[in-house]
């Protein structure tokens, strides 16, 4: 449901709007023994040459610089942080030192940076000094389905979502295999991810691509004598068609029961760092355009989904220090949207006890 067919430039100009005087950087991540290269993170690279090339064109024309793309070793997981150094033609640099002098910052990696680029962000607050866009796991047929979309349109849809998760001090989701999980949304505010990223956006100046959530973090106890009321029961659907049980008390994974394969695997993940179990995050995706494929950066733009572990970079407080170290840190997003294994209803609770539908079986009812 593509507005129209992909044309860089206009995409450009719609998401990031680049000025005179800016300075753009690109970043791609490269195999490790942890994570060897496969054929989508491949052609990532040849996309990246081409998002460059359409970058220094504009750049050309309007005197904004674009820098070499920016390599680093992939990260050990998702959302851990930045190695040290990476290589800009062929030259060993500080990645934090080179992300502190550019304006425009795009992350089209395999382990996705989000929480690198959002530390970033904190480092030199505000839009107009610098803003990124995080693209884990971008494919180029992304082009003309979840990025040639509506933004205007995606804007005021993100506004609607924005304004009852606002409201909310709860939510209340049923999964359709029928177990239940209360989310508390107390002593918290979402966060919009609307596919604005210009020099003047306000509040975190970072997307993703593709673009398309209103995000918050559950409550998670930082507050003396008031204990996270995060409690039910979560089913995780393995690549395989297995389903996990999470059962989830005071915004805590503290069981994983259900069928193995699945079971098991988060088992292992859990017990690697017991920081892993924090409920991170949930969030309603809404990109007109995403596709429910499997690819969860996509899947999880189509629909509701939640993340456990670090939340810091989402606006909760668990950030590194709270892991074991830094290869321990991770934060992992579990999609449910329609043409997922499993769907949810969810509903939103205000603090009078108000409850507003906003999803049932998969599907937005508002
Ligand atoms: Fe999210």
């Amino acid at each position: 449901m593509s507005a129209s067919p992909f044309d860089i430039r206009t995409f450009i100009d719609e998401v990031f709007a680049p000025q005179a005087g800016e300075r753009v950087l690109l970043l791609v991540d490269e195999p490790t023994a942890q994570h060897p290269l496969n054929a989508d993170w491949k052609a990532r690279y040849a996309l990246a040459g081409e998002w460059r090339g359409a970058f220094s064109e504009l750049g050309e024309e309007r005197g904004f610089e674009v820098l070499p793309i920016l390599r680093f070793p992939a990260a050990a997981a998702h959302h851990a942080p930045f190695p040290a150094f990476g290589t800009l033609d062929g030259r060993r640099v500080s990645i934090d030192d080179t992300l502190d002098e550019v304006s425009l910052a795009i992350g089209m990696n395999e382990v996705s940076m989000t929480s690198g680029l959002a530390m970033a962000s904190m480092r030199r607050p505000g839009a107009a000094n610098f803003r990124a866009a995080s693209a884990p796991l971008l494919r180029k047929d992304m082009e003309d389905a979840c990025l040639a979309i509506d933004y205007a349109a995606l804007r005021h849809r993100c506004e609607v979502l924005e304004a009852l998760v606002e409201g909310a001090v709860a939510a209340e989701v049923e999964f359709a295999t029928g177990d239940r999980c209360r989310f508390d949304l107390r002593h918290r505010r979402p966060g919009v991810d609307n596919g604005y990223l210009r020099r003047d956006k306000e509040g975190i100046p970072l997307i993703n691509l593709p673009s398309g959530e209103v995000w918050i973090t559950p409550y998670e106890g930082e507050v003396a004598g008031d204990v996270p009321r995060t409690e039910g029961v979560i089913p995780v659907a393995l690549d395989d068609g297995s389903v996990a049980s999470f059962r989830v008390e005071a915004n805590r994974v503290v069981a994983v029961e259900g069928e193995n394969p699945a079971r098991d695997h988060y088992r292992r993940i859990f017990d690697v760092d017991p920081m892993r179990r924090n409920v991170g995050e949930i969030a309603f995706g809404c990109n007109p355009g995403a596709r429910v494929s499997g690819l969860y950066i996509e899947d999880e733009k189509a629909g509701f989904h939640w993340g456990f572990g670090r939340s810091d970079f989402l606006g909760g407080t668990v950030g590194p220090a709270e892991f074991l170290n830094e290869s321990t840190v991770m934060h992992v997003d579990n999609p449910y949207a329609r043409d997922c294994p499993i769907t949810v209803s969810a509903d939103l609770i205000d603090a009078a006890g108000g409850r507003t539908a906003v999803l049932q079986s998969g599907n937005y009812v508002i």
